[in-house]
């Protein structure tokens, strides 16, 4: 239908019921054609388009038997009306057998005219609106299908692997990419359980930890899984359901063993050079301190004050070497290889005594407090590195005068040591940054403090080397406090 009026066609070799039938339908909002003969209608209907024919059957050229034939091979839908005299009923009958929708007898009677007539239409306006229906319903499930194989191609064309799991800890989906990651052959089953083919501990607490809704919402986990001579990385969040409820886990897995392999050599390299500088320094610092000291004959007083200078700038560089050669024994595992039995107390009060003249120097009161200490397994060197760098650290970020005070005491199966300074504090979005290597909080009141960015990176290595936890909290302008959990010795050992 081009508007929304139905268009009538009326076939009839009689001008009056053509007249007649234009004037009472138009009157009831419909439209209508006319056509003289079963020839015209047919033209008609090629051209133009009818929701409703009206059949005179004694017509002329081509008579309304024909057109009825016709149009029910051509135009099946169009619902067809025979106008009938009353001679010719059985004839009417019968083409309702043939197809004709319903018939109507001359002399029309305008009301029950009108009434065929609208039925007619309402019968037409029916079957095309369930006809839109229908075929708005087939574009539909084309396009809900169209999306979900396009989906599924990004999916299983992805280089990484995907894992998506239910409530029930199984997974639902997942990729080629997964299997060939986690080396799995053959087919696994949707639903099936996580557990079957994930193996690694840390990467199952993860999931459970968010299917039961105990991690917050957006939280991204990323987690390193070693498989093999592989290295995995595994980023999972949760999976929020239209509710608002977690209702799965969604993983991303990820080949990282190129990068690893391309830290251990950059490691490697680092190593090499900072060992290839730390000789030749060290001779230019002792030649340079024999100097300094006279003992190669005495020195004018701007020539003292300038080799004084060099000699600040090559402890610098010493130290930012001996920074560099930590961190890169760290990270090969082997700086932490001699646990003994230790006493705690003592080793923070020696740490403690050799920092006194730098606290002295800047006015900051260094106290300490000891309560319910075992003993733990520890390497004594790399220890007293964490306490070095902690207190070293506290004092470097306080203004002048302050508190630094480190408390230690027992709790459960660990000790707790707290190092508390009242310095400049960091802002929270600093926190998570600041143990990562060579990261440095740009604040203008620690501008001048030199440093190489390591030192936590050193501590958190240190610390996660004894199995140890530590975290840290901070208020801007009111001071840091770093809390370590060491694991004390079991004694059922
Ligand atoms: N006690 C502290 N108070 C305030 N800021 C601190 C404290 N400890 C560390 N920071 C911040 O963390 C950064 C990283 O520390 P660190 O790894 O020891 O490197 P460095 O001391 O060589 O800069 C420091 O540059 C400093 O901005
Ligand atoms: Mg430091």
């Amino acid at each position: 239908m081009m508007d929304d009026k139905v268009r009538i066609l009326v076939v009839d070799d009689e001008k009056v019921v053509r007249d007649g039938c234009d004037r009472v339908l138009t009157g009831k909002g419909y439209i209508v054609l006319t056509a003289e003969n079963g020839q015209q209608a047919m033209d008609n209907l090629g051209s133009e388009p009818v929701d409703i024919i009206l059949l005179d059957l004694k017509m002329p050229v081509m008579g309304g038997e024909e057109v009825l034939d016709k149009v029910g091979q051509q135009y099946p839908d169009i619902p067809v009306i025979i106008i009938t005299g009353h001679g010719t009923i059985d004839t009417a009958v019968e083409c309702m057998k043939k197809g004709a929708y319903d018939f109507i007898t001359k002399p029309f009677q305008v009301d029950q005219f009108v009434i065929i007539i609208n039925r007619a239409a309402d019968k037409r306006r029916l079957e095309q609106q369930a006809r839109r229906f229908q075929e708005q319903n087939v574009r539909n499930l084309y396009d809900l299908d169209l999306e979900k194989s396009r989906l599924k191609t990004i999916i299983n064309c992805m280089a990484n692997g995907v894992m998506v799991t239910n409530r029930n800890m199984e997974i639902v989906l997942h990729n080629p990419a997964l299997m060939r990651l986690l080396e799995i052959s053959g087919k696994i089953e949707n639903p099936m359980p996580v557990t079957r083919i994930i193996e690694n501990d840390s990467l199952l607490k993860t999931l459970k930890e968010m299917q039961s809704g105990e991690s917050p919402e957006n939280k991204l986990v990323s987690q390193e899984i070693r498989l093999d001579n592989n290295t995995i990385r595994a980023i999972s969040a949760p999976a929020i359901g239209p509710d608002d409820g977690v209702v799965g886990t969604v993983t991303v897995l990820e080949d990282i063993s190129a990068f690893k392999q391309l830290d251990e050599m950059k490691s490697d390299f680092v190593n090499m050079v900072a060992h290839e500088l730390r000789s030749p320094l060290v001779s230019i610092r002792q030649q340079n301190s024999v100097l300094v000291e006279g003992l190669a004959g005495p020195l004018a007083e701007k020539q003292e004050e300038f080799l004084k200078r060099g000699v600040k700038k090559i402890d610098q560089l010493l130290e930012l070497i001996k920074e560099l050669l930590e961190i890169a024994k760290i990270e090969a595992g082997k700086h932490v290889q001699h646990l003994i039995p230790l006493d705690m107390e003592q080793i923070i009060k020696d740490t403690m005594a050799l920092m006194k003249p730098r606290s002295d120097a800047k006015g900051i009161k260094l106290t300490s407090s000891f309560e319910d200490l075992r003993q733990i397994h520890a390497d004594p060197k790399t220890i007293e590195e964490v306490f070095t760098n902690l207190i070293t650290n506290a004092i470097n970020y306080s203004p002048d005068s302050g508190t630094v005070d480190v408390s230690a005491k027992g709790l459960g199966e660990y000790i707790e040591i707290k190092v508390a300074d009242t310095g400049v504090g960091i802002v929270p979005e600093e926190l998570p940054k600041i143990f990562d290597k060579f990261y440095r909080v740009k604040h203008p009141k620690t501008r001048e403090v030199m440093g190489t960015g390591l030192g936590l990176a050193i501590v958190k290595g240190i610390v996660d080397a004894h199995n140890g936890k530590i975290d840290v909290e901070s208020v801007p302008d009111k001071g840091t406090t770093f809390r370590i959990l060491l694991p004390v010795i079991d004694t059922d050992e």
